[in-house]
């Protein structure tokens, strides 16, 4: 792995550093990743994948675009920076026999050579970083001549439902409690704007860009216990954001989270909280080889 994490992570210290990342490895395998992988299979379809394709997964987490790759019949090889993530992936795929690989990279350096894979995706990852002009970037010069390139983010944030809710029970709980910081955009949502996505993927130099605002994100959960796993392993901030409140005050949240879901349910106990998606796919220039 180069050293690069360090120089674009000085760039923005709401960047989470890798060690947050492997720090809720395993809560984002069992609560968040196993939910994506219907999307991811929409998604890879979306950017033309076929089986015996190679495939390289961008800020793979622990498979998220991977898993779903392989089962289609791809030669996959996932990357991410959290050595923790790609333990978890490897130990997902030896348990489904898949035979993948992983390896631990930053997304704006891939150590990788040039035109070399036939798709080349991210799914919530290259969204969220400092550098994504670079990390596309990246992402277009390993991806060969004719090859597709997908990037899966966040749309509009204020209609996150899981992200309000969650915040919701919180202020209901601890009513001076701010959340994240209004002044400063979320790196997360920095693509929110399809219009936005689609400028970044064309600056990449990609062709044929398409962004798919059809999809959402769809976390079924049936207890506040289950909504406070999946968003505190969804990604390091939240579980920074709380990490002050006393047991007392978690305890009332769960409390207020259940009582939320249950007005939200709809007859067998669950609720549905979704996310607006935006789906880009490009197409790098160049001669498809014979
Ligand atoms: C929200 S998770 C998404 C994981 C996965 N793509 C999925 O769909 O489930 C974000 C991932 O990006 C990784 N990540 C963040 N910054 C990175 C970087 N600079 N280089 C490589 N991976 C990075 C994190 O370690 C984490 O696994």
């Amino acid at each position: 792995m180069t050293d690069i994490k360090h120089e674009t992570a000085g760039q923005d210290e709401h960047v989470a550093p890798v060690e947050a990342w492997d720090a809720i490895a395993a809560q984002y395998d069992e609560h968040v990743a196993p939910g994506e992988a219907d999307l991811a299979t929409a998604a890879l379809r979306l950017a033309g994948l076929q089986a015996g394709d190679t495939f390289l997964d961008v800020a793979a987490g622990t498979g998220g675009l991977s898993l779903p790759a392989a089962r289609l019949g791809a030669e996959v090889l996932a990357t991410d920076w959290s050595p923790k993530m790609i333990e978890r992936f490897e130990a997902r795929a030896r348990v489904e026999g898949l035979e993948v690989e992983g390896r631990v990279m930053d997304c704006h350096a891939l150590d990788l050579p040039d035109d070399s894979y036939d798709v080349v995706g991210s799914q919530f990852g290259v969204m969220l970083v400092p550098d994504q002009a670079r990390a596309l970037r990246e992402m277009v010069r390993v991806t060969k001549p004719g090859g597709h390139v997908l990037l899966i983010a966040y749309g509009d944030v204020a209609r996150f439902e899981a992200f309000h809710v969650f915040l919701s029970a919180i202020q209901a709980v601890v009513p001076d409690f701010e959340g994240p910081a209004e002044d400063e955009p979320m790196l997360e949502f920095q693509v929110a704007d399809p219009e936005v996505l689609r400028q970044r993927l064309i600056d990449a130099r990609l062709t044929d860009v398409t962004v798919d605002i059809r999809h959402e994100e769809r976390i079924t959960v049936r207890t506040g216990q289950q909504l406070w796993d999946w968003t505190v392993g969804s990604n390091p901030i939240p579980g920074m954001l709380v990490a002050d409140l006393t047991d007392t005050q978690r305890a009332d949240i769960l409390r207020v989270l259940d009582g939320m879901l249950r007005e939200r349910g709809d007859g067998d106990g669950s609720a549905v909280l979704t996310a607006p998606l935006n789906i880009g796919v490009g197409t790098k220039q160049g001669a498809v080889p014979e």
